[in-house]
């Protein structure tokens, strides 16, 4: 028990010491006139308190930044801002949900139910929508004669982490279903749409170079339309790629998917992929029913390093969900009419965030795992439709990557803490070693990352490691791991990227790359069979986006201009990118022709437009696959308004230019397209989640 409120404060410690946000000092001050009213010989009357959200708070944080009630008062909310906010508690009542959990609506007034029930005591909040830097305390003071009233609750570990089964088949077949499965320790269990039955499905792990083909049959109700499923982060022939529009399996039928696991004739580096549906328009709600699951590539030069292994090897899928009283998945998506090319309304973009209330690992809620003092390899894969998770250690200890989801990393990096958005995975190693008797949970944490309106992520606990065994250890870290393999970039950009936000409140808003939503029949560039290219991926959207690029595994060149981090150093296939922000890569396009995708792995973005092609074509006859056009370049504008005002959204051909400037113009325009938005489309705010169950399944 101890342990745990030892990780909770040092949880906080950390948030402040990286945020440094302004609560602090005024903490004390609230403090001190505590103490001053303490000596006040009769009861004071009750004071209640006002939280303000002002205008711009996803930039600026709520204008109060501690406010302070008498036991039983009440607490007010005014959201003076256009845009949707929360006001969170971090700390849980007895049904693991936070203690006050209250939407603000833009312009309203309104009270918080919960607070006035509240013990006396210290209690941070945030905004779900906006953890970066929307954050807070909430003092309840002692009154005379009063007593009782609600304490924060520890999280308890009810159920035991759960790993998928593992299949190391060459042929494998795998049933997508219906099924019900534990997810919530308590109560009853929860249907979802499954990989043969489990929440992920099974986990596969194959030796790389060694040919697998997965044969996927689909079972799933009539009423969930066709499927196609995507290994993301493998090299592969495009049909076996998962396309969100062709080689579907429809209902009842079964696809083979053809995964040779070799790049240019040799075998592809070790990697901590994963697959998951990839339906055109369906992608977040088919992944929130949970076609998720993990797929393990080893390699010969991994072995040799003497990694943690077998029972030491640990692969975490996180992903957030919300549930209804009888523990069945809510359904966010009730409502929003598949549409790549404008919503209008409460979940149009940039309002269509899904953010699931609790966090799941491999399955299940706040699970507890045994381990023994041993290092273990966990491999973190966030997983989540939307959210960002910050992963860190209760007792302070780091963590040592080494690698991405695509390749070891050239050598371990220590990482006090780990940001991981949707998609993107980190191979790590924790030592238990003096840890015998203890309990160590492993947290999400907020960082503000200090760009504008840059991501965040929320304060919570994940799961819970229960050192009881004493072993020894004979694994090891190598202090030198694996290279990746060697590749030349070319100096100049061949293609740049830039994803906005296009439309207008009238005819509907939609994410955008180069200026337009996904068109399943576009293709924007060719890219000949055998070149190597350098590309730029830069934002001009006022959010951050985590863009995922399929086909190869991608050198990082520059992250904003720079050379990127030592954790990035290595293969990689999906960035962070702020607002104002670029990231360059570079790969070789090898083995197969066809037409590619890349994307935001916001699955609500991706399914909102902000979804491109590419293709690799014969270098002789430039063919495309039937059905595909090559994008009009002098149409690029096509129905958007923004490529017009925003300087330098360049298309195909774009050089780099420098980068601050630049990034300060895109924040300045990406601005002002937000104030072109009507109060309409931004009313719901940049994220949301709704509650109602989902009837369809
Ligand atoms: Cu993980 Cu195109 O997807
Ligand atoms: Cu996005």
């Amino acid at each position: 028990m101890a342990h745990r409120w030892r990780g909770i404060a040092l949880g906080v410690t950390l948030v402040a010491a990286a945020g440094g946000y302004a609560a602090l000092p005024s903490q004390s001050a609230i403090a001190s006139t505590g103490v001053i009213l303490g000596h006040v010989p009769t009861a004071p009357a009750p004071t209640s308190a006002t939280i303000v959200i002002g205008k711009d708070a996803a930039d600026h944080g709520y204008k109060t930044k501690v406010v302070t009630i008498s036991q039983g008062a009440s607490l007010t909310v005014v959201n003076e801002d256009n845009i949707e906010h929360t006001v969170t508690s971090v700390g849980l009542g007895s049904n693991s949900l936070p203690l006050f959990d209250h939407f603000a609506h833009p312009g309203s007034t309104s009270s918080i139910p919960g607070a006035s029930k509240l013990a006396p005591g210290r209690y941070q909040f945030y905004c779900r929508f906006h953890p970066s830097v929307m954050r807070g305390t909430l003092i309840v003071e002692k009154v005379a004669g009063g007593g009782g009233g609600t304490h924060p609750v520890k999280l308890s570990y009810d159920q035991p982490l759960k790993l998928p089964k593992v299949l190391t088949g060459s042929h494998l077949t795998i049933p997508v279903k219906r099924a019900q499965v534990r997810v919530l320790p308590h109560g009853p269990k929860t249907w979802m749409w499954t990989y043969d039955g489990s929440y992920p499905g099974p986990t596969i792990r194959r030796p790389a170079g060694k040919d697998t083909t997965v044969t996927f049959v689909n079972k799933l109700p009539k009423s969930a339309g066709a499927i196609t499923v995507h290994l993301h982060g493998d090299h592969h022939p495009w049909q076996d790629d998962g396309q969100p529009d062709r080689f579907l399996i429809h209902h009842g039928d079964r696809r083979t998917y053809d995964y040779p696991l070799t790049d240019a004739g040799k075998p592809e580096p070790e990697a901590f992929d994963w697959y998951h549906d990839h339906r055109m328009n369906r992608t977040a709600r088919n992944n929130w029913m949970g076609l998720q699951g993990m797929f393990i590539v080893t390699d010969k030069a991994e072995r040799q390093l003497r990694l943690p292994g077998g029972r030491y090897d640990v692969p975490l899928l996180f992903s957030d969900r919300s549930f209804t009283k009888t523990n069945q998945l809510t359904n966010p998506f009730k409502g929003r009419s598949p549409s790549m090319t404008g919503k209008t309304g409460p979940a149009a973009p940039p309002g269509d965030g899904v953010v699931g209330k609790q966090v799941l690992v491999d399955g299940r809620f706040a699970p507890y795992l045994n381990v023994s003092t041993h290092r273990y390899r966990l491999r973190l894969l966030n997983a989540s439709p939307f959210e960002t998770y910050d992963f860190a250690l209760s007792d302070g200890r780091p963590f040592v990557q080494i690698g991405t989801g695509d390749d070891l990393l050239p050598r371990p990096v220590i990482r006090q803490d780990i940001l991981l958005g949707p998609s993107q995975r980190a191979d790590v190693i924790v030592d238990f070693h003096d840890e015998l008797h203890q309990k160590v949970l492993l947290q999400t944490i907020s960082k503000p990352n200090g760009a504008p309106v840059g991501v965040g992520s929320p304060t919570a606990s994940l799961m819970q490691f229960r050192v009881n065994r004493a072993v020894t250890d004979h694994s090891r870290i190598p202090s030198r791991l694996e290279k990746p393999p060697p590749l030349k970039a070319p100096k100049k950009i061949s293609m740049t990227w830039t994803i906005g936000l296009g439309g207008n409140a009238t005819t509907g808003t939609y994410w955008t790359i180069n200026g337009k939503p996904f068109n399943p029949h576009r293709v924007d560039v060719e890219v000949p069979l055998g070149s190597t290219e350098s590309w730029l991926i830069k934002n001009d959207s006022p959010v951050t986006h985590f863009i995922h690029l399929h086909e190869e595994q991608w050198h990082t060149i520059k992250v904003d201009g720079k050379r990127p981090p030592p954790w990035n150093r290595t293969l990689e296939d999906t960035w962070r990118i702020d607002p104002g922000g670029s990231v360059e890569v570079a790969a070789t396009f090898t083995d197969y022709t066809g037409v590619f995708m890349l994307h935001c792995h916001m699955l609500v973005h991706e399914d909102d437009g902000m979804m491109a092609q590419f293709a690799v074509v014969d270098p002789h006859t430039h063919k495309l696959p039937r059905g595909y056009h090559l994008a009009n370049k002098a149409n690029s504008t096509h129905g958007m308004k923004m490529s017009m005002t925003m300087p330098m959204s360049g298309g195909a051909g774009g050089g780099p230019t420098s980068s601050t400037t630049w990034a300060r113009a895109a924040i300045r325009s990406s601005r002002a397209l937000a104030l072109e938005l009507s109060a309409l489309t931004m009313i719901l705010g940049w994220r949301r989640y709704r509650r109602d169950g989902i009837s369809a399944i």
